[in-house]
């Protein structure tokens, strides 16, 4: 297969990318033919994953919107993917905010793609960086000068936290996040998780790791709580994707109860 203009060099074709994959899920067009194998695979074993992707998109929405209207003007979007239908910096816009928005992946073509469409606007950038070290990811935060730590910064983690394995200490990479801003701040999170249908969960970890070489990591609603330890939870606090705060029927993509998704939002006081 011919190398098409938006996969940098050295972005290994034959290996499905978590940021692929869920391209793929959602029907963009920024992924290989090992990534759909893969979004199918999956697919298959869970017939609604395209709707808990697109659910994840929802909460992504209407947690951002949420934010803008607590008064966040700066935002540092961890794991922000390939860019898609409603992006970070296109709610904020459509909230008519002025606010920054910061997007950092590790996944070379996710940062390619969200430069390009980034040209031109001085309140958005794009940077490779790894939340599994959160001292050089903030570095290169800082690096970029579009992010105050002396002000109230709204840090996104959205579907990203559950690609770290328990080795990576995700709770403690988020806190080193939340210790890295002031009061005022907030954190938006989501995450897969074992709380509901735990076969399907186990079923889909097995699967990704056996055939695509991707760990997928479903916790529990205890774990997924913890992330946001010390912080004040806004209300539904951490609840199925689907049910924070749902704003009208098109955000139902998902049957409450059946969730394989948590979300949260939290202040720091
Ligand atoms: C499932 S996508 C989620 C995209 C977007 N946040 C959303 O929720 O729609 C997960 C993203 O996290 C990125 N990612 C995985 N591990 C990461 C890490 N250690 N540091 C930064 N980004 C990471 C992947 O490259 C991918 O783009």
């Amino acid at each position: 297969m011919d190398r098409p203009a938006w996969a940098p060099a050295g972005v290994d074709m034959g290996q499905p990318s978590p940021a692929r994959m869920y391209d793929a899920l959602l029907g963009g067009s920024h992924n290989f033919e090992v990534d759909r194998r893969a979004a199918q695979r999956g697919s298959r074993l869970v017939p609604d994953l395209p709707r808990l992707a697109l659910s994840n998109r929802a909460f992504l929405r209407r947690s951002v919107r949420f934010l803008v209207e607590a008064g966040v003007t700066q935002f540092l979007d961890i794991g922000s993917g390939i860019p898609t239908a409603g992006n970070v910096h296109e709610i904020v816009q459509e909230c008519g905010s002025d606010a920054h928005v910061l997007y950092a992946d590790i996944d070379p073509i996710a940062v390619a793609h969200s430069r390009a469409i980034l040209v031109g606007d001085d309140r958005y950038r794009a940077i490779e960086a790894d939340l599994r070290d959160p001292a050089d990811l903030l570095k290169r935060v800082v690096a970029t000068g579009l992010v105050d730590f002396a002000q109230p910064v709204g840090i996104l983690l959205f579907a990203v936290l559950h690609l770290l394995s328990d080795d990576h200490l995700p709770a403690a990479k988020v806190a080193a996040l939340r210790h890295a801003v002031p009061g005022g701040s907030f954190i938006a999170i989501s995450h897969l998780t074992s709380a509901q249908r735990p076969e399907d969960a186990a079923q889909l970890g097995a699967s990704s790791a056996a055939a695509n070489g991707v760990g997928i990591h479903f916790r529990s609603r205890a774990a997924i709580t913890a992330l946001f330890d010390g912080w004040e939870l806004v209300e539904p606090g951490v609840v199925e994707l689907p049910l924070w705060r749902p704003e009208s029927a098109r955000d139902r993509h998902e049957q409450p109860g059946r969730s394989l998704g948590l979300a949260g939002v939290a202040c720091k006081a």
